[in-house]
C-alpha cells in the first residue's frame, strides 16, 4: 500500500468528535503504519474497534488498533479499566490468528474491572427503568466509580496476593450490601474471584510496565506516538451529554492523564467525523432520523455495535456538535469517515444551528434540556448518485462531495485532511 505523507509527530491524539463509532479504528489503523507507540488512554472494552485487512476483518476492544503493525508498542494507559480476561482473550485471539500480542504494554496503574463491577453495572441500569443510560454492562462504569471513591483494585495489586486479598474483601463488604440490600440480587464470594484474578497475575507479568515512562522515553527518543481515544467527544463524562455519557474523558484533555503526559508532547489533534451521525443507547439527538433516511443510514452504514450488536440510531451530520468537538478538544483536523454511505441521496442536510423556543443556538447549549427540545436549521446540499467507493483522490470524488467535504471544513474551520470511503485501509483519500 502506498505509505501517507504523514502528519507531524510524535504526539497524535485521534479522538472521535461525535457520540463514537466514528470509525477511528481504521484510521487509528492507517497511522499507525508510522507510529512507533499507540496508546489507548481511557475507557475499556465497551469500545469496538473493526479493523479490516485485506479479506479479514478484525475486531478490538481493549488492544490499541496499532497491534496490527509489529513495528509498534500497543499500549494500554493508566487511564484505561481493564478487564484482565477479556484483555487475555483478545490477545488469545490475536496470536491465533498470526498477530503478536507479546509486544501488549499494561499500565500498572489502570484500575481492574471486577467481577462485582459488571453485576453492577446489569442491575443499575435495570433498576433505572425508562431513565435508562443503555450502557455496554462491561462494567466500566463501576469500575470508574470505584476508582474516583478510591476503592479501585489497580493492576499493579495483582502481583502482591496479600494486598489483593485484602482490597477484595474489602470491597466486597460493600458491594455484597449494595447488592443484596439495595438490588436485591445475590451476593458473590470472594475466594473464585481471587484465586481467577491471580491467575491472571502470571499470564499478564511480561506485559506489565509504567507505560508513562515507556511514552516519556519515545517521545523523548524521537519515535511517534499515537494516542488513541475510544468513545467520542459526546460521551465524555465532562463535556458530553450527561449523564448519558460514558464514565471516563474520550477528549483530548483525557490523552493527558489517561497517558501521563504534559499537554508539550502533543502536536496535532485528528477528530474523526463520521459523514452523517449515530449514537447507541439513551440520551438526546437532535440531528436522529426516525425516517427511511436513517433506516437507510442503518442499513447501508452498517450501524449495528461491534461490542453489543446494537441498532444504532442514526441521523444527519450535526454542525453545531462538530464545532463544539473541535473547541473542546482542540482538533486541528479532521478524518471524514464513510463517506460512501451517502452516496444516492438527492439531498443531504447538516444542521447549522438548534432552534428553541427562546433561543437559536449556533453554539452547543449550555443547558441539557435544550437537546431534547430543539429542531435542527439545516443547510441543503445537493446529492450525488455514483459509488464513490472506489475515489482515491479528491478529484476522482463528483463535485457534489467534493463541495460536502468543503462544507464539512467551512463548519469546522479545520482542514479534512483525510476521508475514508470504504471499510480497507486502501479505500481513503489524502487531502492536502
Ligand atoms: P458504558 O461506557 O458501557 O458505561 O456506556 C455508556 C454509554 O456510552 C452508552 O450510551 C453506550 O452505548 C455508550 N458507549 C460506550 N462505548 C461506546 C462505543 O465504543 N461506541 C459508541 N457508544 C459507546
Amino acid at each position: 500500500m502506498e505509505r501517507l505523507p504523514l502528519h507531524p509527530m510524535p504526539g497524535t491524539i485521534i479522538l472521535g468528535a461525535q457520540w463514537g463509532d466514528e470509525g477511528k479504528g481504521k484510521i487509528t489503523d492507517l497511522l499507525a503504519e508510522r507510529a512507533d507507540v499507540v496508546v489507548r488512554y481511557q475507557g475499556g472494552n465497551n469500545a469496538g474497534h473493526t479493523i479490516v485487512v485485506g479479506d479479514e476483518k478484525f475486531a478490538l476492544s481493549l488492544i490499541p488498533s496499532g497491534v496490527m503493525y509489529d513495528t509498534v508498542t500497543p499500549v494500554i494507559g493508566n487511564g484505561c479499566v481493564v478487564d484482565p480476561a477479556v484483555l487475555l482473550e483478545e490477545m488469545a485471539m490475536l496470536s491465533s490468528r498470526g498477530i503478536e500480542p507479546g509486544r501488549v504494554q499494561l499500565s500498572a496503574n489502570a484500575h481492574l474491572i471486577m467481577p462485582y463491577h459488571r453485576k453492577l453495572d446489569a442491575v443499575m441500569e435495570r433498576y433505572l427503568g425508562k431513565q435508562q443510560i443503555g450502557t455496554t454492562k462491561r462494567g466500566i462504569g463501576p469500575a470508574y466509580m470505584d476508582k474516583f471513591t478510591r476503592q479501585g483494585i489497580r493492576v499493579q495489586d495483582l502481583f502482591d496476593p496479600k494486598i489483593f486479598r485484602q482490597k477484595l474483601d474489602d470491597a466486597l463488604k460493600d458491594k455484597n450490601k449494595l447488592l443484596t440490600k439495595v438490588y436485591n440480587t445475590l451476593p458473590l464470594d470472594g475466594a473464585p474471584i481471587a484465586e481467577e484474578y491471580l491467575t491472571f497475575a502470571d499470564r499478564l507479568y511480561d506485559h506489565v510496565t509504567d507505560t508513562s515512562l515507556l511514552v516519556a522515553n519515545a517521545i523523548t527518543d524521537g519515535q511517534n506516538v499515537l494516542f488513541e481515544g475510544a468513545q467520542g467527544t459526546l460521551l465524555d463524562i465532562d463535556h458530553g451529554t450527561y449523564p448519558f455519557v460514558t464514565s471516563s474523558n474520550p477528549t483530548a484533555g483525557g490523552a493527558l492523564v489517561g497517558a501521563g503526559v504534559g499537554p508539550s508532547s502533543i502536536n496535532n489533534v485528528i477528530g474523526v467525523v463520521k459523514a452523517y451521525i449515530s449514537r447507541v443507547g439513551g440520551g438526546p439527538f437532535p440531528t436522529e432520523l426516525d425516517d427511511e433516511v436513517g433506516e437507510r443510514m442503518v442499513e447501508v452504514g452498517g450501524e449495528f455495535g461491534t461490542v453489543t450488536g446494537r441498532r444504532r440510531r442514526c441521523g444527519w451530520l450535526d454542525g453545531v456538535a462538530l464545532r463544539y468537538a473541535v473547541r473542546v478538544s482542540g482538533i486541528t483536523e479532521i478524518a471524514l469517515t464513510k463517506l460512501d454511505v451517502l452516496s444516492g441521496f438527492d439531498r443531504l442536510k447538516v444542521a447549522v444551528a438548534y432552534d428553541s423556543l427562546e433561543a437559536r443556538y449556533t453554539d452547543f447549549p449550555r443547558q441539557q434540556r435544550v437537546l431534547f427540545n430543539c429542531h435542527p436549521v439545516y443547510e441543503e446540499l445537493e446529492g450525488w448518485s455514483e459509488d464513490i467507493s472506489g475515489a482515491r483522490e479528491h478529484d476522482d470524488l463528483p463535485k457534489a462531495a467534493q463541495r460536502y467535504i468543503e462544507f464539512v471544513e467551512e463548519l469546522a474551520g479545520v482542514p479534512v485532511t483525510m476521508v475514508s470511503v470504504g471499510p480497507q485501509r486502501t479505500a481513503t483519500l489524502l487531502r492536502s
